[in-house]
Parts: C-alpha cells; structure tokens; sequence
C-alpha cells in the first residue's frame, strides 16, 4: 500500500512505540474533539476510496446452518453446494440458524463494553508484550510499527486450545467460555461443510489441521464515534488469517467487503453471523477460495463494536494444499507449506497490509 500522510510537527516528540498511549476510546471521550489527531488521518491512496457501493440486502449469499445439520441429504447437498458457490463468488456469507444463543451474543457484548470502560490503568494490566501473547489490548492495530493509526481499540484473547481470559470485569470468563464454546460448535459443523463443498471428506479439514489443537482467538473491536470519519479507518484493508472468520456486529454497521471490484457495505442483520474465508483456507484449498479484503470504516455517531472469532489451524501444523487439490500440470500447488504459528507472527508483527501475508507463500 502507499504512502501515509505526514505526521505534524507538534506529535513528532511522542515516541509512540514507547507505548504509552492512550486507547481511541479515551481519545474520543477526552475533549469535544471537532477534529481528529494528524496521526490518525489516512490518505486516499492507504485506505483505498471511500466510495462505497451499497449492496441490496439479498445479494450476500446467506447459509441457513440448520439445514446442514438437518440429516436429510437433499437438503444438505444443498446446502453444500450453496457454500460453495458462496465461498468462490464472496469469501463472505451470511449464517442464520446457527444455534449459537441470541441471550449469549447479548451478553458478551454487555462484558466487552464494561471490558472497554475499565479505566485505562486497569486495561494496561492486560496489554500483553508479544503478538503471541494470548491476552493482548491495544489501540490500532500494531501500534509499534503503525505510521497512521487506526481508529480501534481492540482485545485479543486465545481461547483454544487453551482458554484464556482476563481477570476483569467479574464474570467475564464464564461469559466468553460459553460464547467461544457455542461458535466452536457451530464452526465444527461449517468445517465440514466446507470440506465437502470441496470435494473432500467432510472430517479432512478437521484432520488435516489438526483442529483439536487449534488455535482460535478473538477479537473485540471497538470502534468509538469518529469527528471526521472520512478521514479516519477502523481497520485498513486485509484479509484474515486462519481457516474461517466468524464476525457479529452491535447492529451499528462499518464493514465493507471488495467484491467485484468495488467496496461493498455489508449491513448487519441481528443475531446472524457474518462469516468470512481466510489466506488458510486459500492455501488449503489450493486457491478455490480466496480470502477476501475487507476493512472498517467508522462513523461520527455510535460506538460499534464488533466480535470476530478466528478459527485457525493448530498452531504447529504445516498448512499447504490439499493433496487432492493438486493433480496435473494444471492444478499445480500454488502455495509453499509454513507453520500456522510462523504465517501469524509474521502477519501480526508487520503492517496490516492487504493480502501481503499470503505473497510471502505463493508460488
Ligand atoms: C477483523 C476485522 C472488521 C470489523 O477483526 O479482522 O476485519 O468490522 N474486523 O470490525
Ligand atoms: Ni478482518
């Protein structure tokens, strides 16, 4: 991506890699900010044009879950090949029917919004050292390395294969275990789909990526109201790593997916999961599927926070294209083998830079 725009001499003396930084959160709340911070405005040329094309609401393809699960096997054929379609045309779909509670969505979104209202003092305690750290809090989104900074406050926490969370506030952990635990669930049996809709046996994701040990962490992004959105971004275009990514949003939209060439606003629908392919499925699937970029944009009028769990390979599997993916001199392996744990501490430790994680392993 290209340039940033100049830093002002006046926020030159702050050494932001020294950390001590306050989250966007308490930037916005700070003062009756009519303008944003010289830090925090992107040009056109980082964040891509902010024209948006809007999208009808039915042109996302939208999964009824419930019927893969059903057991009848016209239904599920169907099902299947809706996936596919899905995840060749998109990279993004929509899932209804997911059986993960609504009282469940609610109440990790109550826990996360009284997570950000801890003091900033509190929230330090949970900062974390290294982008593997398994609790990580922060501002932007690696703010060591950010030249512009993104206008988010985040928590990472792992949640499998071990579970992890913080000590604050009380009741969180059983809060983000039940919820972790429902989306698990639900993306066991979307694994298998996916599996399927490429032609292999629905258990070989799960087999190959030895999903026992795998490794999943999510992320809550808040995004607090932005004086000058047009200038500002939540979060730049990329796309995610691991196998699958499993978005809800506070019914306050941001998102927008490139499709067709353009940027699309995707429009929340209560209490459905957004659900995107990331660079391990492409790898995986020898590049059927593509991982799709993907930014936040922000707004001047309400906090929105977002949870987006990822759902990776084990940290140590070796992730390259499935075997019966590559055959012939047509459909010859188009991505080197590299352990999950390297391709995501190299991804976190750079720039959020569009799909530059994947070129590092395409042939
Ligand atoms: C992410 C992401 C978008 C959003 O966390 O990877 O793309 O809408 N989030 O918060
Ligand atoms: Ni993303």
């Amino acid at each position: 991506m290209a340039t940033v725009c100049e830093v002002a001499p006046h926020h030159q003396e702050a050494n932001f890699s020294q950390l001590k930084i306050a989250s966007v959160k308490a930037l916005a709340e700070s003062s009756i900010l009519t303008s944003i911070p010289s830090h925090y405005a992107f040009t056109t040329s980082t964040s891509g044009d902010h024209v948006v094309h809007p999208v009808h609401d039915d042109s996302i393809p939208v999964i009824d879950f419930s019927l893969l699960s059903s057991g009848n096997p016209d239904q599920r054929a169907k099902v299947v090949s809706d996936l596919a379609k899905a995840c060749q045309d998109w990279g993004f779909f929509m899932v209804i029917n997911h059986g993960v509670p609504e009282s469940q969505m609610k109440a990790m979104f109550d826990m996360l919004t009284r997570f950000f209202d801890l003091t900033e003092e509190e929230k330090r305690e949970f900062e974390g050292k290294h982008v593997l750290d398994p609790i990580r809090c922060g501002t932007s989104f690696n703010a060591s390395v950010d030249k512009v900074f993104f206008w988010r406050d985040y928590l990472k926490v792992r949640v499998h294969p071990k579970f992890y969370c913080p000590t604050k506030p009380e009741g969180f952990s059983e809060v983000l275990a039940e919820y972790s635990g429902a989306v698990q669930k639900f993306v066991r049996g979307l694994r298998k789909g996916i599996s399927e809709s490429l032609g292999l046996e629905p258990g070989y994701i799960d087999e190959a990526m030895n999903m026992d040990s795998s490794l999943q962490i999510l992320t809550a992004n808040l995004y607090p109201p932005c004086p000058q959105p047009e200038l500002a971004m939540g979060m730049p275009p990329h796309s995610d790593h691991g196998l699958l990514t499993i978005l809800t949003q506070n019914g306050i939209g941001g998102l927008q997916v490139h499709h067709g060439g353009k940027w699309v606003k995707i429009d929340p629908i209560p209490n459905a999961f957004l659900v995107n392919t990331g660079d391990h499925l492409e790898i995986l699937s020898n590049g059927i599927y593509k991982s799709v970029l993907h930014r936040a944009v922000v707004n001047n009028k309400a906090t929105r926070i977002s949870i987006v769990l990822s759902n990776g390979p084990s940290p140590d599997t070796v992730v390259m294209p499935a075997e019966q993916l590559v055959h012939g001199e047509n459909n010859r392996a188009m991505y080197i083998g590299m352990k999950y744990k390297d391709y995501l501490e190299l991804q976190q430790s750079s720039v959020l830079d569009g799909k530059s994680g994947l070129d590092r392993v395409k042939i």
